[in-house]
């Protein structure tokens, strides 16, 4: 039994596999590869991508998809060890993993950080509750890396490009006023770096870096790779060198837990906006982004309608790789 938690667990061949089907499923997306399998999906947060892709892929593949929201239309959960429950949760994920895994044959999770303390928020206490108490695999939707969405990720760039080895790869933070998951961020990292690409993170200052273990299995996955791996605070020398520009938003994990001051340090830096004028820095770069994006916020509504902004081509290939996915690990 193998979970899908994070691509750090699976080698590059064997997402290479997973993305492989996923094109064969793209040209004949309905097949019964799932028949009489059923998949419970947790959203501990909104979505509408994951949800969709994942409830109408599992339909295309004749299976059945359960969707919960705990705490909504399910009981709230505890994923404390040895506590009391005296609080708002009726039942524990020891009781809740079994049960699912009684009933169905995978658990998809959905599960971002509660943005009160990074130490507590890294272990992804949720989806290792389940995969801890599962009989049956678990998949991440996104908690503290959206491991989906890199691998529609690669398969776009690889739909346009073919072969990423040797890329030049930028991951540039961008504005938005709310300090939103490091989740994309630190997934772009371990993806680009994993499919051979080299890889520079642009931040607005060292505030904006992410953890430590994202960057440093990077700068290894690039090690390995033969790539270079950089940071920079430049936008004008970081946007310069680059073939395929990723954007996304994050809170900065100096002030987190503290969202006023997040919200005033990413006030200073909206500038940070993908723009024209910086993609025409670029080496004909392609830009991409994981959706939802604000527009004129985050990027300008001319870098959105370009023919280089593949985010809505990233977001159809969601359906495919999940369903590449659930037919391997099931
Ligand atoms: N990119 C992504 O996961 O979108 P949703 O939050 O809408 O699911």
């Amino acid at each position: 039994m193998k979970n899908f938690i994070t691509t750090q667990n699976w080698s590059r061949s064997e997402l290479q596999d997973i993305l492989d089907f996923a094109i064969k499923l793209k040209n004949k997306p309905h097949q019964p590869l799932l028949k009489d399998k059923s998949i419970a999906m947790l959203f501990f947060n909104p979505s509408l991508r994951t949800k969709t892709s994942f409830e109408v892929g599992i339909n295309e593949l004749s299976g059945t998809a359960v969707i919960l929201q705990p705490g909504k239309d399910a009981w709230p959960i505890e994923f404390g060890e040895n506590i009391v429950m005296d609080g708002e949760s009726e039942e524990h994920v020891k009781e809740v993993a079994q049960v699912l895994s009684s009933y169905c044959d995978c658990i998809a999770i959905r599960a971002f950080p509660k943005f009160v303390d990074w130490d507590h928020d890294r272990t992804d206490s949720v989806i290792k509750g389940f995969a801890k108490y599962s009989s049956v695999p678990v998949v991440n939707m996104e908690t503290i890396e959206h491991p989906c969405q890199e691998l529609a990720h690669i398969l776009t760039l690889q739909e346009h490009y073919g072969d990423l080895t040797g890329k030049d790869y930028l991951l540039t933070w961008t504005y938005h006023p709310k300090p939103l998951n490091t989740a994309v961020a630190n997934s772009s990292l371990l993806i680009a770096s994993k499919f051979g690409m080299n890889v520079s993170l642009l931040c607005p200052s060292e505030d904006y870096l992410l953890d430590d273990r994202y960057i440093e299995a990077a700068r290894e996955n690039c090690a390995l790779g033969g790539t270079s791996f950089d940071i920079s605070y430049d936008i004008d020398t970081a946007y310069s060198n680059a073939e395929i520009v990723y954007a996304k938003s994050w809170g900065c994990l100096s002030f987190y837990g503290n969202t006023d001051k997040q919200i005033a340090s990413n006030n200073q830096y909206k500038h940070f906006i993908v723009d024209e004028a910086k993609m025409s820095l670029t080496k004909n770069a392609v830009f991409s982004h994981c959706l939802p994006l604000r527009r004129n916020v985050k990027a300008t509504d001319a870098v959105m309608d370009a023919d280089y902004c593949l985010a809505v081509k990233e977001a159809a290939n969601r359906k495919h790789v999940q369903k590449s996915i659930l037919s391997k690990i099931l």
